[in-house]
């Protein structure tokens, strides 16, 4: 039989009751457990500050220390998905920028170019900014940073699945980078430049020879990428294919399986 109203409504004060009881219960055998938790927190606390005073807030630096950086790697600010401008603005404004104000970039710029380079826009499959045959992924970002705020000169290079920057070169390489790049003067002024390279095998292997064409468009979505985003953030860029290959990877340390396909330096625009 169905119960009645009055029922419905004992009953449930009872779980409540029951309910309570046990929550009351299970606290207190907690008690213990957080007295331990606290007095822990509270050591935490006094040693943060003690040990976090003068590390850099992006430099690299060796395993587990402080201020977003492990093994090596440089933690890098999050993606912002909303800019200033549109696509369309953007698209009718970009133009190819070789020349650039005498200031740094900032962390959160230089972030965001490479994010719009090989950024992870979908967890589950790794999928990128860019589209990619097969979604095999051959391209690899380096970074030759100069004068980017909170970051020292060298080389870097970027893992998208962490979306950081592992030290390749820990000094600057800007003049070689120049000389490597038949001295082009974009190189010589521009506080970071952008590597995009290819490990050609990771598409051929799958797609044999075409695999080399699907590389080669490849680097242009995700050059195009970038010459848009950084229109988005005041910044200018170039797109630079007149380079000594061997040179340029030897300038950026590159692994013996990467080719350089493009290198854009970018910076502030002059009147800035
Ligand atoms: C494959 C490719 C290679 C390029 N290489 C260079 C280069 O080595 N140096 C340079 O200053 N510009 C280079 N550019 C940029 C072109 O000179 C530029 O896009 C062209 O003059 C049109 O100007 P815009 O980009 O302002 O529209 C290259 C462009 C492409 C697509």
């Amino acid at each position: 039989m169905a119960p009645s109203m009055g029922e419905v409504v004992n009953r449930s004060a009872v779980s409540r009751r029951t309910v309570g009881r046990e929550v009351v219960d299970s606290w207190r055998l907690r008690r213990a457990e957080q007295v331990v938790l606290c007095a822990a927190l509270g050591l935490v606390a006094l040693w943060l500050p003690a040990c976090g005073g003068d590390v850099p807030p992006y430099g690299p630096a060796s395993s587990g220390a402080p201020g977003g950086i492990t093994e090596d790697i440089v933690s890098l600010p999050e993606p912002r998905l909303r800019g200033p401008l549109s696509v369309e603005e953007a698209l009718a404004r970009r133009r190819s920028v070789r020349e650039y104000a005498d200031a740094p970039l900032t962390v959160d710029q230089l972030s965001q170019l490479l994010w719009s380079a090989q950024g992870i826009t979908e967890r589950r499959y790794g999928l990128r900014t860019a589209p990619s045959a097969g979604a095999l992924y051959p391209l690899q970002v380096y970074v030759a940073v100069e004068r980017v705020d909170g970051l020292r000169a060298g080389v870097y290079r970027y893992d998208p699945r962490r979306h950081g920057l592992e030290l390749v070169l820990d000094r600057s390489v800007r003049r070689q980078l120049y000389r490597a790049a038949l001295s082009q003067s974009a190189l010589a002024g521009a506080p970071a430049t952008l590597a995009l390279a290819a490990v050609f095998a990771r598409t051929t292997r799958k797609y044999g020879e075409r695999g080399r064409r699907y590389v080669y468009m490849e680097v242009g979505h995700a050059a195009e990428n970038v010459c848009l985003q950084a229109i988005a953030l005041g910044l200018g860029t170039v797109v630079i294919g007149a380079f000594d290959d061997g040179s340029v990877r030897r300038t950026l340390g590159m692994r013996d399986d990467e080719e350089p396909l493009y290198l854009m330096p970018v910076g502030r625009l002059p009147s800035q």
